[in-house]
């Protein structure tokens, strides 16, 4: 078995993306993916760079088994920054390494062949401090609380946001590879 790595994502990882969504009720609020079409919509989405989205996949044994990503706003070298992982995948620190890579690309200049992002931001409901794990891993810093943003089963959920710029130090957290970016 070849160790896990990161790779862009591609059209033919429309059958694990969609397999991703489908493995998790939790997954409905990561996007609209319900058969093979939305799942090429959504690759198709986030794999437009002259949007200034990126998508990664966490590839393991030519599966994708997660995806990180990010939506840019090219205008202000601003990125919303996600990360998603297959429930069969979870808790081995593969989403936090594989964060922390690509935070670590985005944030690194494009000259050194990096995304040129300034700033990368994202936010988490409180009820899921896993991925408020993965965010500190990945080098993001805990920037305030969005007051009962979401509404989920009839309830108003507060949500924390965090922020990484590219002058804040890069994460100790041991970065997944990243082949060509
Ligand atoms: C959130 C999610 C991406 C985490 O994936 P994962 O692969 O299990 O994450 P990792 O294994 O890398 O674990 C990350 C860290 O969380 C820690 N952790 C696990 N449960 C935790 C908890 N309840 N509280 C705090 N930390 C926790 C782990 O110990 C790990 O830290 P370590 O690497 O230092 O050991 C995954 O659960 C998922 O896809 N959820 C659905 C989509 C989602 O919620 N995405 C985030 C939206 S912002």
């Amino acid at each position: 078995m070849t160790s896990p790595a990161l790779r862009r994502l591609a059209l033919d990882d429309a059958e694990d993306v969609l397999a991703g969504f489908t493995a998790d009720p939790e997954m409905e609020r990561q996007g609209e993916v319900k058969d093979l079409e939305s799942a090429q919509t959504y690759i198709r989405f986030l794999t437009n760079a002259e949007e200034g989205n990126h998508g990664f996949a966490v590839d393991v044994s030519d599966r994708c088994a997660g995806v990180v990503g990010i939506n840019g706003a090219t205008r202000h070298k601003l990125g919303w920054f996600f990360y998603w992982m297959h429930p069969d995948f979870r808790g081995q620190g593969l989403t936090a390494s594989a964060a922390a890579a690509v935070a670590n690309w985005a944030l690194s200049s494009r000259d050194s062949g990096g995304g040129g992002f300034e700033r990368l931001e994202l936010g988490h409901r409180v009820n899921n401090p896993t991925s408020g794990a993965v965010a500190q891993a990945a080098g993001f810093i805990h920037e305030g609380t969005e007051r009962k943003k979401f509404l989920v089963n009839g309830e108003r959920i507060d949500v924390f946001t965090y922020g990484r710029l590219a002058t804040d130090p890069v994460p100790e957290t041991s970065p997944l590879g990243l082949k060509a970016p």
